[in-house]
């Protein structure tokens, strides 16, 4: 009967174990998951980025006398447009969406480096002091043809 007893108690205490360790990863990885977006960021539909005002025909915009911003699309395994120009002693704001996985966009030469992960707009701005050439590259593994993944920023004195 105490045999019986301590069985079941046993029993009870490793299923109420059992269910706080799925609890924890459950509630673990969902935590991880908020604190990964920032809410504030704007969202966009991955499936209808040809529809957004925007993304829906991607490409360098002026906003200011000397402010640009360039809506930047990203695909396996291209960024669209691929080659951007925008003129010397500007700054650039780089608006980027992925409509498949996530990519990243990082102008080789500058500190601009950021993730592009689909439904959500990533944003860099880039000093364009210098005039020249930079490659952009995807820095984020998205697929057989990530090596190839690259664009280009002319920046025309
Ligand atoms: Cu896109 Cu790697």
């Amino acid at each position: 009967m105490n045999i019986h007893t301590y069985e079941k108690f046993w029993l009870g205490a490793s299923m109420v174990l059992i269910v706080g360790f799925i609890l924890t990863i459950t509630y673990g990885s969902v935590g991880l998951g908020i604190a990964m977006v920032d809410d504030s960021e704007p969202t966009i539909n991955p499936e209808n980025v040809g529809d957004h005002p925007d993304f829906g025909d991607p490409g360098v915009e002026q906003v200011g006398e000397n402010e640009y911003v360039v809506h930047v699309v990203a695909v396996q395994f291209a960024y669209f447009p691929g080659e951007i120009e925008v003129p010397a002693d500007s700054t650039v704001t780089f608006k980027l969406t992925s409509e498949d996985v996530i990519h990243s966009f990082s102008v080789v030469g500058t500190n601009a480096n950021t993730m592009i992960i689909p439904g959500e707009i990533a944003s860099v701005t880039v000093e364009a002091d210098e005039p020249g050439e930079y490659g952009i590259v995807c820095s984020e593994y998205c697929g057989s043809g990530h090596h190839d993944m690259e664009g280009k920023l002319t920046v025309v004195p």
